[in-house]
């Protein structure tokens, strides 16, 4: 099989993104968009002063653009030959201030560059909001991909910390939040009854640091079956985040993607004679 061909050229390097990680893009552009990630495809950077140039040889106007795509077509392997030109400086003043703004941006322009090679164009306003739409969609869901391999990576570093001498099975589970990945690991016990699982360890860190908005929890087992919370946790996971995305993993970062409502159909809710209590944060809390 062949893989993708990425040649970057460049008069400045592309920051925060690796050759990798382009070619993630490229795949997912081309798979979402029902072609086979194949042929050449080349990236080059270049300042104000060049994309003018550019534009006003190809376009006919000297414009500063942030990005422009040329299709060259098919190449030999039946692959697409296409050169996406994005403006560094243009596309760094556009984001924010903080790296993760600059990458993202980074990531908006190529995708759209991308979507243009395969033949989407933004020359009136409907076709415009049109590729918008794709081209946030397919962001979307590359950035929630990245995501999750950060967390799961997350979780097998943390069940390295697992304390595990009965069953020998060592977890790690990491949960985005709205502040931080919080992480846990197995506690086990003598008793063993008494021995708590990753997923209620990393919950109970959380909340204990008064962080309650818990978005998505990778587990990970040392083993090549994927480690799906047991009941209990997910009881627990639906006490805090009943929409939580739980992201089950093996030892080799494998993975399956489940809501809670898919493990937990039914789960125990308390009557509210039952919960007569107000929750923290309470009011006038300092969230420390
Ligand atoms: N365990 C977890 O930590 N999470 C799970 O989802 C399943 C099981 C732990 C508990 C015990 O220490 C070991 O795995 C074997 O059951």
């Amino acid at each position: 099989m062949k893989t993708t061909q990425i040649a970057v050229y460049n008069h400045t390097d592309i920051p925060f993104l690796s050759r990798a990680k382009v070619e993630q893009l490229w795949a997912l552009v081309s798979r979402e968009e029902g072609k086979r990630a194949i042929g050449r495809l080349e990236i080059t950077a270049v300042d104000e002063e060049d994309i003018r140039r550019l534009n006003d040889r190809y376009f006919g106007e000297q414009d500063l653009t942030d990005v422009i795509a040329f299709p060259y077509g098919v190449e030999g392997s039946g692959g697409m030959w296409g050169e996406v030109v994005i403006c560094l400086p243009q596309v760094l003043r556009q984001a924010g201030e903080n790296r993760e703004d600059e990458k993202k941006e980074i990531l908006t322009v190529l995708t759209h560059g991308f979507l243009h090679l395969l033949g989407y164009t933004d020359q009136d306003s409907r076709l415009c909001r049109q590729m918008e739409t794709r081209q946030n969609e397919i962001l979307k869901t590359f950035l929630t991909e990245e995501m999750r391999r950060k967390l799961i990576t997350r979780a097998l570093r943390a069940g390295k910390k697992a304390y595990a001498p009965y069953s020998n099975f060592c977890v790690g589970a990491a949960i985005e939040t709205d502040k931080k990945v919080v992480s846990g690991c197995n506690v086990e016990n003598a008793s063993l009854g008494l021995t708590v699982c990753a997923e209620r360890v990393a919950v109970l860190k959380a909340v204990s640091e008064n962080i309650w908005s818990l978005r998505r929890i990778a587990v990970a087992g040392s083993s090549q079956s994927l480690c799906i919370p047991c009941g209990a946790c997910r009881q627990v996971l639906f006490e805090f985040a009943p929409a939580i995305e739980i992201i089950a993993a093996n030892n080799h970062g494998r993975y399956q993607v489940y809501s809670l409502e898919d493990l937990l159909p039914h789960p125990f809710v308390a009557s509210k004679e039952q919960r007569r209590h107000s929750t923290p944060p309470y009011p006038g809390s300092s969230g420390e």
